[in-house]
């Protein structure tokens, strides 16, 4: 199963509780006018003409209040953005295959709230910290009918959905459990659970990020600094750069899978790449000086590639660095690591430490 909890946007997340205050600016009658239409045209299949839910699939109901008071513009856009991959919900964005441009999303987004008509509540920033063994029971006696004994969904969403665990905060989670869906079969528990439950049950279903059945994730140990290079016998792989910069992940797929010579640059904090990252790759994080990342790079004009999570800017600053300290052949990926991960590329999550061979 591809590992993917890109638990930078998690963290990006649980730092915006000033938009749901201020928040962007109102639409216009004619942005109004425009999402609407999107919406009939894209989503009320699933999701029913009037917001209700329900039409197809099981989809959720886009009109409770719950949803959008806890549901910060940016967190919804999120889903509609990169869908929750192995259920009916796609992804709309178009950097990821989708039919949608990221500001159409937003207009989207701000017109179902402006439909739903709630008020945003401020939520905690961080976890919520609770007793993970008492929250696994309350989560098999109560709530794995409808959501799935593993969370592969049924009634209920799918709480063990990756995507959605990665791009939904705690404090997003717990409200829901608190205050359920008006106008759905997700009830409130608050009057039927303790606070202790409810943590517990937040907490564990959190703990089930990296998957229902691998609760410890696995570390990657980065390979020796000769090992950098993948497949140093090869030839080099033939890259048509957009913009003098970047490369597609369809290219960068099809040169892996040619088994080409190249280094392939996890720009991301190092712990995500030990979590997971696109087999062959080796850390470079984006905070690393020039002189850091360029000890273990070899100069000799072999083709490297730089990823990040979401989707290019601290790809883009290192090979800012590794360009002016003359090592031309650089690229970044163009989608980044979520959006490789959402077009179904491989990425290694397991315990395998990545093979340069
Ligand atoms: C083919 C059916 C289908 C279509 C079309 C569809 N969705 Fe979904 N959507 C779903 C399902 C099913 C889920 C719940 C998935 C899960 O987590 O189990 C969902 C979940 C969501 C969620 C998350 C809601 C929550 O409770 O967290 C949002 C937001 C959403 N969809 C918005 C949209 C928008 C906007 C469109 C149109 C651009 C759209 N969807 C099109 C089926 C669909
Ligand atoms: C009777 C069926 C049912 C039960 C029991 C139930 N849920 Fe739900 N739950 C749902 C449905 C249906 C939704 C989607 C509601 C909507 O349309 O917005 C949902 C939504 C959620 C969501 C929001 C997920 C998302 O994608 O945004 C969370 C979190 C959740 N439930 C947690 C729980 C927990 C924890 C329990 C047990 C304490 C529980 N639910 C019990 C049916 C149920």
């Amino acid at each position: 199963m591809p590992h993917a909890t890109p638990l930078l946007a998690l963290l990006l997340l649980a730092s915006t509780p000033a938009l749901a205050q201020n928040g962007p600016p109102p639409l216009t009658p004619e942005q109004s006018q425009a999402a609407s239409a999107r919406y009939q045209q894209y989503c009320a299949l699933c999701h029913s003409p009037d917001r209700s839910g329900y039409a197809n699939d099981h989809a959720p109901s886009l009109k409770s209040p719950q949803l959008f008071a806890a549901g910060y513009p940016y967190i919804i856009g999120e889903a509609i953005a990169y869908g929750r991959p192995g259920t009916p919900m796609g992804a709309y964005h178009e950097e990821v295959g989708g039919p949608l441009k990221r500001a159409e999303i937003r207009e989207l987004t701000m017109w179902l709230r402006d439909q739903a008509g709630a008020e945003p509540v401020e939520l905690p920033d961080g976890a919520v910290l609770g007793d993970v063994a008492l929250g696994a029971q309350v989560y098999a006696d109560t709530c794995a009918t409808c959501h799935g004994a593993q969370g592969e969904g049924g009634t209920g969403t799918a709480l063990g959905n990756a995507t959605m665990l990665a791009l939904t905060p705690d404090a997003f989670i717990r409200h829901t459990i608190e205050n359920g869906r008006d106008g759905t079969p997700m009830l409130a528990f608050r009057d039927t659970l303790s606070d202790a439950q409810i943590d517990g049950v937040t907490a564990f279903i959190r703990s089930r990020s990296s998957g229902w059945t691998v609760p410890e994730p696995q570390r990657h140990v980065p390979p020796a600094l000769d090992a950098y290079i993948m497949n140093p016998e090869a030839p080099a792989p033939e890259f048509a750069l957009t913009d003098g910069l970047y490369v597609s992940s369809a290219e960068l797929d099809r040169e892996l899978k040619a088994g080409k010579r190249l280094v392939l640059l996890d720009t991301r904090v190092t712990s995500m790449w030990e979590r997971g990252h696109i087999e062959g790759s080796v850390p470079g994080p984006y905070y690393a000086s020039r002189e850091e990342v360029m000890a273990n790079l070899p100069t000799d004009g072999t083709w490297i590639v730089a990823y990040c999570e979401c989707p290019r800017a601290a790809a883009e600053s290192v090979v800012r660095k590794l360009r002016e300290g003359g090592l031309t052949h650089t690229a970044v990926l163009w989608e980044g690591f979520q959006g490789w991960v959402s077009l179904g590329y491989p990425v290694v999550g397991g315990n395998a430490a990545p093979k340069p061979e």
